[in-house]
């Protein structure tokens, strides 16, 4: 027996030493960059505790990370995924809640010593501690994520950790699933000390020596950080749709209710809120709320159980499954190259020189400065276009001061890093030149030349175009080799995606160097291949259309809208077609329709809104009112300008929304079957974190998978007869039905 135990240890990657009357507990999780936790671990861990319980000369505890930068990332993933059942679930819960419980009863202190990520269940581990102590590294982040992958802790975390920092606070950690830089995480009380990464385990093992012999108290007022705020990170792909349930006022509200009628009312609408944002799509929020509550009011033991059940249910719902599946897509996606080749290396880029100081060009400059945190030379073509990208970049970098996750100093070190000019100084030591003028390919070609006149051969030259082939762009270069195409979406310091385009000819090191300085830059990189509209923007326009032929129908713009919107996309078409500009859509749709006929041609609907100078948001005048900058309801004064006028039609919400999303996911499966996209997985991510396509539905792949080829075929083939040819079913779709597949192992 004794030996089994030493053997799961080891294999645990658990190592047991006594220091000083300190029992030491190092955790390294072998053959894995990061630590995780599964049953096995937590069957070692009490093993280990017991050993440190019955030994008389140990005194207190530390427990500690072996790995470099990682405390404990959370459960095993891939464990959760081959969990069957409900009851299941809810048993392995049940299984960890009973194991932190015993740490938190442990009788002699525990110090929990955190470098890196704490996350899940490795914070639910922290909690169960005595004492916490941090690094201030940037590496250290602590947070529950869980709703993120549609689930709640279900280790006790939606329990302790109200009752340590106090529910306002608690809330708003778990119903967003952000994550706590190591000075936040104090303020709010959820560690007890922050210091120096050399210091930790010293330190740890003093404080451990203390709390024993009773030099050290710990008196935690529970509730301590109701009147704590916490900060926001940045708003990105789907930590930022969660990142949007934050309420602090209500949540505040919620917190500081005693009497139990009042509580129940301020819960109700809490409850209210989450479901208006979450439409009752993302379950995981509204569990968690309802958990905390039950904790509340019955307290810690009916809390567990509650949290277990709910954890339970969550494990297996198809939301969780489809965003554990997008999780695991984007963790591949950051261990890929971008080609077939994984030996190509990157090179190293130390330099950016940007082309074209517009919209784009500001955003591209922020995120090689502020995040790759490299030199960036802007060259615009007038004084105008240097000022506009430098106020950008410093707009954005204000932001991150106002909300506290930059500070003066270091904000002012990154805006150090960019400087402007209108002539190409600067440019010679480059070893990225990304263009971002106006979208014309003459002037492209222009612009090449002069950059490859002044930039060194190893230069790498990435066009920002959003239409124009990089096919051809390469055609004006005398380093074809080195031309690539680096799709980012507006606005640039927002959107996680960047959609990486390569020609037939690209170079596999230029784009294994264009990924890694997008990943740099904190996006989520998708490599594609040259196509007209490339994928993101292919598959978007069927989709738009789809809007306009609506419109020329008659239906109503709110309506469509709201359609959109309740199938899950965070705003509808025509919301969209305002802030994107009108008049850009009109630009894109010829090209679209000289590449691909007929069947993507834009109703003609849209030409008179135009000719009346509504360009959308920017104009302040579009489909919607605005009034100073916010958007209101439709202009009614719109519909003079549409088929039907003010005469609308009744049309069914979910055919309006279904008729869009068909086109949408019939398009990207004609990109897979035409290899512009290299896979499913690469079609569902630049769809979610490019164009908003539902997360809960895990993108245009999973959802023809989740609702069967054969019906997505049934459904294309009743549009062709009712609509025409646009609907056409993909040759691609057709092939997979009669062979009876699916896009992804069933
Ligand atoms: P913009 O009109 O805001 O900026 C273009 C900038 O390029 C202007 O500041 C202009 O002065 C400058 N410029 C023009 N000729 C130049 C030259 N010879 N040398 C240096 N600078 C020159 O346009 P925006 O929106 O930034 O678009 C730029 C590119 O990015 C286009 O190719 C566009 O298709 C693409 N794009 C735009 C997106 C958007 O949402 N606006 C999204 C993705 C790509």
């Amino acid at each position: 027996m004794a030996i089994k135990v030493e053997e799961l240890m080891v294999k645990q990657g658990f190592n047991y030493q006594v220091e000083d009357g300190v029992a030491v507990i190092t955790y390294d999780l072998p053959d894995s960059p990061v630590n995780t936790l599964s049953p096995e671990t937590g069957e070692a861990f009490t093993h280990l505790m017991s050993r440190a319980e019955a030994a008389p000369d140990v005194k207190a505890v530390v427990f500690i990370s072996g790995k470099k930068d990682n405390f404990v990332a959370g459960a095993k993933i891939d464990f959760l995924q081959t969990i069957k059942t409900a009851e299941e679930a809810t048993a392995i819960s049940r299984n960890g809640q009973e194991g932190f419980d015993r740490l938190d009863a442990f009788p002699k202190p525990v110090v929990a010593a955190i470098h890196g990520s704490c996350l899940g269940g490795g914070l639910e581990w922290a909690l169960a501690c005595d004492y916490r102590i941090a690094t201030d590294s940037p590496k250290t982040s602590l947070g529950l994520p869980e709703v993120q992958l549609g689930l709640i802790p279900g280790a006790g975390g939606t329990q302790r950790l109200p009752a340590l920092i106090g529910v306002q606070a608690a809330l708003d950690l778990i119903l967003t699933g952000k994550s706590l830089k190591p000075s936040k995480a104090k303020k709010l009380g959820v560690v007890d000390e922050v210091v120096p990464v050399p210091i930790l385990r010293k330190l740890a093992v003093q404080r451990a020596k203390e709390l024993a012999a009773g030099s050290l108290k710990v008196e935690r007022s529970r509730g301590q950080g109701f009147k704590a705020v916490v900060e926001g990170g940045k708003s990105k792909g789907l930590a930022g749709f969660f990142q949007g349930l934050a309420n602090k006022e209500l949540w505040a509200e919620v917190a500081l209710e005693d009497n139990p009628l009042g509580r129940k009312l301020v819960f109700d609408e809490a409850r209210k809120q989450l479901l208006k944002k979450t439409r009752g799509r993302y379950p995981a929020p509204e569990k968690a709320l309802q958990v905390i509550r039950t904790g509340l009011e019955s307290g810690h033991k009916v809390g567990q159980e509650a949290e277990a059940k709910a954890f339970g249910e969550l494990v297996v719902s198809d939301v969780s499954k489809r965003l554990v599946e997008i999780f695991f897509a984007t963790t591949a996606l950051k261990k890929e190259n971008g080609t077939s080749n994984p030996s190509v290396k990157a090179r190293e880029v130390k330099k950016v020189a940007v082309l074209g100081g517009g919209l784009m060009g500001g955003g591209i400059a922020y995120v090689a400065s502020a995040l790759q945190g490299v030199p960036v030379r802007v060259k615009d073509k007038d004084d105008a276009g240097v000022g506009r990208a430098l106020k950008q970049v410093q707009t954005v970098l204000d932001e991150r001061t106002k909300k506290r996750s930059l500070t003066y100093r270091e904000a002012a070190a990154k805006m150090a890093l960019v400087t402007a000019g209108t002539d190409y100084s600067g440019f010679k030591s480059a070893d990225l030149v990304i263009e971002a003028v106006f979208e014309d390919l003459k002037l492209k070609h222009r612009v090449i030349a002069e950059v490859e006149a002044v930039t060194g051969d190893h230069c790498i030259f990435a066009s920002n175009t959003s239409s124009l082939p990089i096919t051809e762009l390469a055609k004006g270069s005398k380093r074809p080799a080195q031309v690539i195409g680096m799709h980012y979406f507006s606005p640039v310091h927002k959107m996680p995606l960047l959609e990486i385009i390569t020609h037939a000819g690209t170079a596999e090191w230029v784009t294994a160097t264009c990924v890694e300085v997008g990943r740099k830059q904190g996006k989520t990189v998708i490599v594609v291949n040259d196509g007209p509209g490339f994928y993101t923007s292919r598959i978007l326009a069927p989709y738009m259309n789809e809007a306009a032929y609506l419109l020329a129908e008659g239906a109503d713009i709110a309506e469509l809208d709201k359609a959109l919107v309740d199938f899950g996309f965070p705003v509808g078409p025509i919301t969209l077609l305002d802030e994107v500009g009108i008049d850009v859509a009109q630009k894109v749709g010829p090209i679209m329709e000289a590449a691909f006929g007929k069947r993507m041609a834009a109703p003609k609907a849209l030409e008179n809104v135009i000719t009346d100078g509504r360009l959308g948001r920017k104009t302040q005048k579009g489909f919607y009112l605005y009034e100073n900058g916010k958007k209101k309801e439709v202009d009614p004064t719109v519909y003079a300008f549409l088929p039907h006028g003010k005469e609308r039609k009744s049309f069914d919400r979910e055919e309006m929304a279904e008729r869009l999303v068909l086109q949408m996911v019939n398009e990207a499966v004609r990109c897979l079957g035409e290899g512009i996209l290299r896979s499913a997985r690469d079609g569902d991510v630049g769809a979610i974190f490019g164009l908003g396509f539902p997360p809960f539905l895990g993108g245009p792949f999973h959802y023809v998978d989740s609702r069967g080829p054969a019906d997505v075929l049934r459904k294309l083939e009743h549009y062709h007869d009712k609509l025409g040819e646009r609907f056409t079913p993909a040759p691609h779709l057709v092939e997979m039905v009669k062979a009876g597949k699916t896009f992804y192992p069933r």
